[in-house]
């Protein structure tokens, strides 16, 4: 699994590159915006934390072809480990065939349908980013959604991973996985609850106090062994 956090705050990046075996970083325009700084800033910022072995996933805004194309080349030109994030509008496969041409990396954001990421797979994405959490809120599947992409990508021999995106709890994470997809982003709130269960809080508490009523309290291996 490819893990991969939703984020462009700082703070949580640091926490989650010390803690955890995250791939890369995905922000999107929203993200961007949240932070209230330029988006040239923070993206060094990011790569700053997250080194070049990780990816860096940032979006275009244009919304005609030519201009994502610009946006996409001045991206990468400030940062050529970029992978740049493009709607599965038809602008937007216009705009992933003329980036893809560049060998520039993309990631087909914005869907929604297994046809929107078959088409954009065909037109260059290396990752198709359906939404999961926002398919659940109208009463769609969105593991589903992904499961389709998965078959789709098989049938057809397509080098494209899924990278699900949108996810507000543990179970969608979990069905998404189950589904096959090949990478995932995840916001660091509902990333730190993939690891919460209290049998485990009981389970260490319990070791912790057998352990220091004999070898004493804050006791590590290294101090007794
Ligand atoms: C990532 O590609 C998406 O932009 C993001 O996961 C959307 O998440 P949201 O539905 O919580 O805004």
């Amino acid at each position: 699994m490819i893990y991969m956090l939703d984020t462009a705050n700082l703070a949580a990046i640091e926490r989650g590159v010390d803690l955890y075996p995250l791939a890369g970083v995905t922000t999107n325009p929203s993200i961007i915006a949240k932070e209230n700084r330029p988006m040239r800033s923070i993206l060094m910022d990011i790569r700053e934390i997250i080194g070049t072995s990780r990816m860096l996933h940032a979006q275009v805004m244009g919304d005609t072809a030519e201009v994502m194309h610009q946006e996409a080349k001045l991206l990468h030109k400030f940062d050529n480990e970029l992978i740049i994030k493009v709607p599965v509008t038809p602008q937007g496969i216009k705009a992933m065939q003329m980036i893809a041409a560049d060998g520039i990396r993309i990631t087909a954001t914005a869907i929604l349908t297994p046809q929107q990421a078959l088409m954009a797979a065909v037109a260059g994405a290396e990752f198709l980013a359906p939404y999961i959490n926002r398919l659940d809120n109208i009463c769609s599947n969105g593991v589903q959604v992904a499961s389709d992409i998965v078959k789709l990508i098989e049938n057809y021999q397509l080098d494209a991973k899924v990278l699900a995106a949108s996810f507000k709890n543990v179970q969608q994470v979990h069905e998404a996985i189950m589904s096959g997809i090949q990478s995932i982003t995840i916001v660091p709130e509902v990333f730190d609850q993939l690891l919460v269960h209290p049998l485990t809080d009981s389970g260490v508490a319990g070791f912790v106090s057998d352990w220091e009523g004999v070898y004493g309290q804050g006791k590590t291996v290294l101090d007794v062994f």
